[in-house]
């Protein structure tokens, strides 16, 4: 089967780079970390990745998660709480609602990637609440496309809102050594994640000082959980020794996807505004998009069906996702398919 629905974007999870890291953090410091940091202390590995990846992403600190739900779900709880406001975007992820509804704070849904109605919210709201969080991602998941984060930071520096911004899609694939979209932008709280363009497990925050000591005696996903294995720290230090260097492989990627959507536009049919490594084909009715990736999948194809409550009623797609190991011929096969699957 071609794998079409993957999220190792730079083809990470089996790089022999990543497999030796794994393997010699095993050897080191054994298969799990046996507790909660708070409880435990830390192997030397947890605080050293957390320095490197503050540097990384241009901020003061970053605190390691054990996976980009867990960071989402308890994160918000932590920033926000009963008598706060959260103006998300409609689209975002599900870890990000259901942290949003744990949190019981009042939620307001922004049109997706529409800020002028998020702007609208702020003036009619901001004055009764003492705190605004803004939550958005930097690529959508199921849209692939992005958001505008230099009008973001603006706004909720204007209305004194904090912006939290999840990175699961970007990181490994855009921004300065390709850690993500935020780098170098003054946005006041960041997820990303290990498990999709890092090609391992677990995710990160990366925020100020303070907010990092905060969310050490705060969120409860951070204080509650035996921390990450060892292991997956040694993929994850590996991948990022690789990350910087993989310029060519990100612009092979992106380059595929233009092709893959140029290819899927040509069909007649719809990529709604992706522009990056993920491309929906938006076909309407869960019907149409069931069979496409079935259609697909008896052509030795993985490109899933993702249908409501996922995304919007009528919005029924199939998810193409790209990774820097596919090539024009696979991508050239997956287009022949499509055409004939979609006169069928
Ligand atoms: C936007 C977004 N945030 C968070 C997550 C959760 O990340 P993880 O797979 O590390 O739990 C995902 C993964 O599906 C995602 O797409």
């Amino acid at each position: 089967m071609t794998n079409f629905s993957s999220n190792d974007y730079l083809g990470l999870a089996s790089h022999p780079a990543l497999i030796e890291g794994a393997t010699h953090y095993m050897a080191r410091y054994g298969a799990g970390a046996t507790a909660s940091r708070l409880v435990c202390g830390n192997f030397p590995c947890f605080t050293d990745l957390e320095r490197r990846l503050a540097v990384m992403k241009g901020s003061e600190s970053a605190l390691v998660m054990n996976s980009g739900f867990q960071a989402n779900v308890s994160l918000i709880p932590a920033l926000v709480s009963q008598g706060s406001l959260v103006l998300a975007d409609r689209l975002c992820h599900n870890s990000i609602n259901q942290g949003i509804l744990l949190s019981r704070a009042r939620l307001m849904r922004f049109r997706h990637n529409d800020l002028d109605h998020l702007k609208e919210l702020l003036t009619a709201h901001s004055q009764a609440y003492a705190r605004i969080l803004i939550v958005t991602e930097s690529v959508f998941s199921m849209d692939g496309d992005r958001s505008d984060l230099d009008a973001l930071v603006e706004l909720s520096r204007r209305y004194h809102a904090l912006l939290l911004v999840d990175e699961a899609h970007a990181t490994g694939v855009f921004g300065h050594q390709g850690m993500g979209l935020t780098c170098g932008k003054d946005v006041d709280v960041v997820m990303g994640t290990f498990g999709k363009g890092l090609g391992s497990f677990g995710a990160y925050v990366a925020c100020s000082n303070e907010l990092r000591e905060y969310l050490i005696n705060f969120c409860s996903g951070f204080i509650y959980s035996t921390a990450l294995p060892p292991p997956v720290l040694g993929a994850i230090h590996a991948a990022l020794d690789l990350v910087p260097t993989m310029d060519q492989e990100r612009s092979h990627l992106q380059g595929l996807a233009q092709y893959l959507r140029d290819g899927v536009q040509e069909i007649g049919l719809s990529t709604g505004n992706s522009s990056t490594q993920i491309v929906p084909i938006i076909v309407g009715e869960d019907h149409a998009a069931l069979s496409l990736s079935q259609g697909l999948f008896k052509q030795k194809m993985v490109a899933a069906a993702i249908r409501p409550p996922t995304v919007e009623n009528g919005k029924a797609r199939v998810r193409l996702t790209l990774t820097c190991q596919h090539d024009k011929d696979q991508v050239d096969r997956l287009l022949h398919a499509i055409r004939t699957l979609s006169k069928s």
